[in-house]
Formats: C-alpha cells, structure tokens, sequence
C-alpha cells in the first residue's frame, strides 16, 4: 500500500519505518525541513534503538523516503496518516490540536479521492469530527473517510512496541475505511496481535483512559513506596506480591521519582479537561497528576534529608536526566523539577546522561555538564541516580567511595541493594525500602 506520515518525529518515523518493513510504500513527511535533510542523509533527529538500522535498510530498498513538500508526498497515498505533535496548550492544559488541524487543512487540497485518512496522534474526543469537517470545507468533493488509530508504543522500546502490540484500535463506522486498515495491519494481524474496531470517539478515548490508567498505577505504587518507608517495608516485594495477581499484574509497578516524558503527564492533564468540559470529572485522574507533580520536587528533599535536611554549598552529582532510558527526550522528564528544587536549596548540581546531554544543555542552566559518572561524582557529596540506565547499573562503588567527596547514594529507581552499597562504605537511600531516608 502507498502511505503517507506528516510528521516524523517519534511516532510518525518509528511507524513509517515500522510499515515500510511490512513492505508498505512509505513517505514520510516533517514541515521542519532540516530534519527532512537530516533523515535524508542517514542522520535520525531522535535516540531510539534499531531505528537508524530500520531506516537505512528499508531506506535502502526503495520502501521508505522522507519529504518536505506536501504535495509530492501525499502524491497517491491510500492512507495518509497524522503523526504530528498535540502538546499541552500553554495556561489550560488542553491538548493543543493547532498541529493537528493545520495539517489536516493542508492535506485536504492534496488529497487524492479516496484517502483514507488517520489520526495517530493522540487526540481529545471529537477530533476526528473536526479533522473530517476541516477536510470537507477544504474539499468539499473529498470522499474522504477519517479514521481513529492511537499509537500505544513507549520510547525506548518502540520499535519492538510498534511491532507487537498487545492490540491495534481502530476507530471508524467506515466500512471502506476499515478494510483499508486490516490491509495496513495485515502483516501485524497475521502475527496474532488483537485488532479492535470500535467507532472513532471510542477509539480516541481509549488512548488517554490507557494512559491515565497507567499513570495511575505508577502514582499508586509511589504513595505505596512512602508508605513502606514509614512503616518499614520493602515496595519491591509488595509490587511483586500485588503484581502476581493476574487482575493487577506486574508491570508499572515501579517506584521511582515520578512518571515523566512526552505523554503520561500531558495526556492525564488533557482528560481531565475533557472530563471538565463533559461535566464528568475524572477525579481519581486529577489526584494522580496532583501526587505527581509535588512528587518530583519533593524528590530534592529526600536528598537533602540524607544531609540532615540541608544541601546548601554541597555538591549533587545526577545521574540519568532524560525521563527514562534509551531516549534521548527531555520532555517532562522529573530530572527537570529535581535539579531546580537541588539548585533552590542551595546545591551545586553537576549532570550526565548516557544520551542526553546535547537535549540537557537546551533545558538546564547553572549545572557542570559531565562526560561520565565517575568525572560527575567526582568530589560531590552525594550521586543521584534519576534515570536508571543500564550502565548505572553496574557502577564500581569502591572507585566512586575514594572519588567522593562524602559517600552518600540517592538511588530514585531502586538499581541498587542497600547491602550491595553500604558494603562499600556508602550512605544508601532507595525508594520505599528498608533503611531508606524517609522523606
Ligand atoms: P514529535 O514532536 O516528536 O513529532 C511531531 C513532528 O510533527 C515534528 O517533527 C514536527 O516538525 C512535525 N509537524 C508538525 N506539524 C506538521 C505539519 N503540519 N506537517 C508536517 N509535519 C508537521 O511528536 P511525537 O512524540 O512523535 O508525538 C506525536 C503524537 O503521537 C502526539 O499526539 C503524541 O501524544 C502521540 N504519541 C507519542 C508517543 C511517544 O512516545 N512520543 C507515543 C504514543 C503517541
Ligand atoms: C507511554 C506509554 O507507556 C505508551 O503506551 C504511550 O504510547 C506513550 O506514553 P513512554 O512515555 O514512552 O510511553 O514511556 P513509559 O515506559 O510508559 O514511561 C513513562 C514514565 O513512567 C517514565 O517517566 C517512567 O520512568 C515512568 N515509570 C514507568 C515508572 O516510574 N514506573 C513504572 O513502573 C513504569
């Protein structure tokens, strides 16, 4: 099939190169004609694994290009698919749809009778109705059909995520529509991956009630993790002991510094608006974002009270800044909060991150950028482990003990035992576990 991606940034270039190794025919287009350039010359704008591989190969032959004129890219497509960013709306918190609906005005003038065309962005309910009505008004003669697609991939993992999903939502009453999506799928739905159709408001709710749920997980097991501190138990082993029961089950149940990253925090803003604006609160979900936005700062005082509860003149070592591993994304990462609380307390704050540091420098300001852990602890008071990269994993503690100035560990994401690191002479504080500096 001919498919065209606008946009081409996480979402878009990972699904564009994911269905041209389908054997799809795929252009994907970005308006940022620099990236365009960049992807034209093998460089990807993003840090995800197998991405670059994915690209040059299918690239290579003949399935895959890149585009920064409209016209030429949508050219013939059958599916034309809508990749493109819905941030949070600065001073209300709704998803800011301008992206949205400027590309679907400007593919409509472009659009060859029959697209079908999808949204994969994550949308308020109704967008869709606004993306087919933009369309019309453009064209009125468009027999054109929209259809509802939410993309579930995480970053770090996506192309695996992309490839086997745990199911595909499609959203549409189309019936040409969903045809022409099973033969997108097809290669996914041979590989036993669950299609859903539904119709396309069901779709586009399905996506936020995803993530908010999952948000809410992670904010429950992070009140869990403060709770196990005061009464004195292990949250790992009360994840693993709720997490077996298949109802619950095991994943995201991590305690850590607070979720972050490009969608969990702006998708449960962008619910609770709609459920605002519907006069149907989602008030579990306003709790979570609310737990979640004070845990990130008070993270800086769990630090602080490994000092006696002040860090001011102390040196603070962060390791990890990007909002998880294997992405070099910054975007609500609760490094963010963290250094600024660090900083307001009166802390010296020196930074590394396996991929993030080019991200980091646009984001921080009065930090020592460091080009490894060891040179990053290096005479500070304490390390913070934010991001649990995998070669934090594997720190050789006896070299940090002789290169720090106090051996003090902050560890956010629970990489290491206490035993392992007060053997080697180490103050340990993890999250929700014994001997943990309670906050
Ligand atoms: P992104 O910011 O990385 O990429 C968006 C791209 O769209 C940019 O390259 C931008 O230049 C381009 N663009 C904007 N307007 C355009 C236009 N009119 N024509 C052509 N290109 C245009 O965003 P992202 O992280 O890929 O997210 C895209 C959507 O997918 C969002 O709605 C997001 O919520 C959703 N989503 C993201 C993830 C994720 O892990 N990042 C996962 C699932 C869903
Ligand atoms: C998320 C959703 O998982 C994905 O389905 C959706 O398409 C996009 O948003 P992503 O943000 O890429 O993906 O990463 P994810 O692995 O979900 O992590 C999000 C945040 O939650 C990170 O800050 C992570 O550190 C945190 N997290 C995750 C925890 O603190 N504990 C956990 O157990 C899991």
């Amino acid at each position: 099939m001919h498919i065209t991606m606008i946009g081409a940034g996480y979402v878009g270039l990972v699904s564009g190169a994911c269905f041209s190794d389908f054997g799809h025919q795929v252009v994907c287009m970005d308006s940022n004609a620099e990236k365009v350039a960049s992807l034209n010359k093998g460089e990807m704008p993003i840090h995800e694994p197998g991405l670059a591989e994915l690209v040059a190969r299918n690239v290579g032959q003949g399935r895959l290009s890149f585009a920064s004129d409209l016209k030429s890219a949508v050219g013939e497509a059958e599916v034309v698919f809508i990749a493109v960013g819905t941030p949070s709306r600065r001073g209300d918190g709704h998803a800011d749809l301008s992206y949205v609906y400027a590309a679907a005005r400007e593919i409509a003038g472009v659009l060859p009778e029959q697209a079908v065309v999808v949204t994969k962005s994550t949308v308020p309910v109704g967008t869709g109705d606004e993306v087919e009505r933009i369309i019309r008004e453009e064209n009125p003669d468009a027999k054109v059909a929209v259809v509802s697609n939410p993309e579930f991939l995480r970053e770090g993992a996506a192309i695996r995520d992309f490839k086997h999903p745990d199911r595909i939502v499609i959203g549409t009453d189309d019936a040409r529509a969903r045809s022409v999506m099973a033969e997108v799928y097809r290669p996914l739905h041979l590989n036993a991956s669950p299609i859903l159709y539904t119709d396309r408001r069901t779709a586009e709710l399905t996506k936020y009630a995803a993530n908010s749920f999952l948000a809410t997980k992670i904010a429950f097991i992070n009140e869990i993790a403060d709770l196990a501190e005061k009464v004195g138990a292990n949250v790992q082993e009360v994840a693993r002991g709720i997490g077996l029961d298949n109802r619950i089950g095991q994943k995201f149940l991590h305690a850590g510094p607070g979720f972050g990253g490009s969608c969990f925090p702006k998708d449960a803003m962008a619910l609770i608006k709609t459920g605002q604006d519907y006069e149907a609160p989602v008030r579990i979900v306003e709790t979570v974002v609310a737990v979640n936005d004070q845990r990130k700062r008070a993270m800086a005082r769990k630090v602080a009270n490994a000092f006696g509860g002040n860090i001011r003149g102390k040196s603070i070592a962060v390791l990890g800044v990007t909002f998880k591993p294997d992405t070099d994304d910054m975007r609500d990462a609760p490094s963010i909060p963290l250094i600024t609380a660090l900083q307001d307390m009166g802390a010296e704050v020196r930074v590394f991150d396996p991929v993030g540091m080019e991200q980091a420098k646009k984001v921080f300001e009065n930090v020592t950028f460091c080009d490894n852990a060891y040179r990053c602890a290096k005479g500070c008071h304490a390390l913070v482990i934010v991001t649990e990269w995998e070669q934090f994993r594997a720190l050789d503690l006896k070299e940090l003990s002789t290169i720090m100035a106090c051996p003090v560990i902050v560890d956010l994401r629970n990489v290491y035992s206490s035993e392992e690191v007060e053997r080697n002479g180490f103050l340990y504080c993890g999250v929700g576990r014994p001997k943990s500096v309670a906050y």
